[in-house]
């Protein structure tokens, strides 16, 4: 039996759901049980996992999000130092500070925060829902200011497309992988690639999406590719995780990445030798060493933050 086979075995007879992010190594989506961008994540942690066990391959905020909507289920990650850069940009200190100086402005964070972050706000929001929720917590407060952190590029993304005064907190957070790509990448790769369909994900810097055909979430942008049919081809302008599942499912398809540079290193960290590692553990003293256990204090305010993005997208 190759590894996969044995973590295929290994979580049937455990009775563990693996649920996975597109960035993680390819195989690792192979085994997995759902795959998604963080919002689907998210909602099927919350409403369609039966098991006792989620075992979580992505970074840690998606982890500690899956603890916080699941409190009664054991969640475990492969490897807890596998973090994200973007949420070191945003402390609940930090937010508390941003409150004093712009008191009564409703709070909006991306889901890439850690969930002690989350608990010091109004509501979290993924690429996918940032528009719909900015504007609905602006209604609710009755304002058109809203705080938006950590990522500058997505709050410029929100920005663009909504009538809102969009305070970016702290205004220099970002993802590295994505912030790396260039006005220039976009140039060399339309030269080279002549027709072909730039899809962006909005952590890109906004000379970036401003060229883009498409800009979404990692499973939006699977949709567009699943929609659009473009015999040129599609350049990927996200971390390269994604494009390794594109060409797996699309074996007809072309697919150049706008920056092979964009590489999380930390969700290369989940590689199946530790899920098996991982799976074996279950129900030994070595299980305790995987666990993610938000403290309940912590868990019971951020709920609220991720509650609200849940119902209202
Ligand atoms: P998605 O919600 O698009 O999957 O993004 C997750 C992420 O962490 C991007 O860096």
């Amino acid at each position: 039996m190759d590894i996969s086979e044995k973590i295929l075995a290994l979580k049937t007879e455990k009775g563990v759901t693996i649920l996975a992010h597109y960035y993680t190594p390819l195989g690792v989506h192979k085994i997995a049980d759902r795959i998604g961008d963080s919002l689907g994540l998210s909602k099927i942690a919350k409403n369609e996992v039966e098991a006792d066990y989620i075992l979580f391959a992505g970074v840690l905020f998606m982890t500690e999000t899956a603890s916080v909507l699941n409190p009664a289920k054991t969640i475990l990650s492969p490897d807890k130092s596998a973090g994200c850069p973007l949420a070191n940009f945003l402390s609940g200190d930090d937010i508390e500070k941003y409150k004093e100086k712009y008191p009564n402005i409703p709070v909006v964070v991306y889901v890439n925060t850690t969930a002690e972050t989350k608990a010091h706000t109004d509501v979290c929001c993924t690429s996918s829902n940032a528009i719909k929720i900015a504007q609905k917590i602006a209604e609710e407060h009755n304002t058109d200011t809203i705080l938006f952190g950590p990522d500058k590029n997505l709050a410029s993304y929100v920005r663009d497309r909504t009538d809102l005064n969009v305070i970016s907190i702290p205004g220099r957070g970002n993802c590295p992988r994505h912030n790396l790509f260039t006005k220039q990448d976009v140039l060399n790769a339309k030269k080279n690639h002549p027709n072909a369909s730039l899809i962006v994900h909005p952590e890109a810097p906004p000379e970036v999406q401003h060229l883009a055909d498409y800009i979404g979430s990692t499973s939006g942008m699977i949709n567009y590719v699943n929609e659009h049919e473009n015999d040129s081809g599609y350049i990927i302008g996200t971390e390269v995780g994604l494009m390794e599942h594109l060409i797996w499912k699309n074996p007809l398809k072309k697919f150049f990445p706008l920056n092979p540079k964009s590489l999380c290193e930390n969700m290369k960290k989940i590689t199946l030798e530790k899920i098996y590692s991982t799976l074996k553990s279950i129900g030994t003293p070595e299980e305790a060493q995987y666990q993610v256990i938000v403290p309940s204090d912590i868990a019971q305010k951020a709920l609220l933050s991720i509650d609200k993005m849940i119902d209202y997208s």
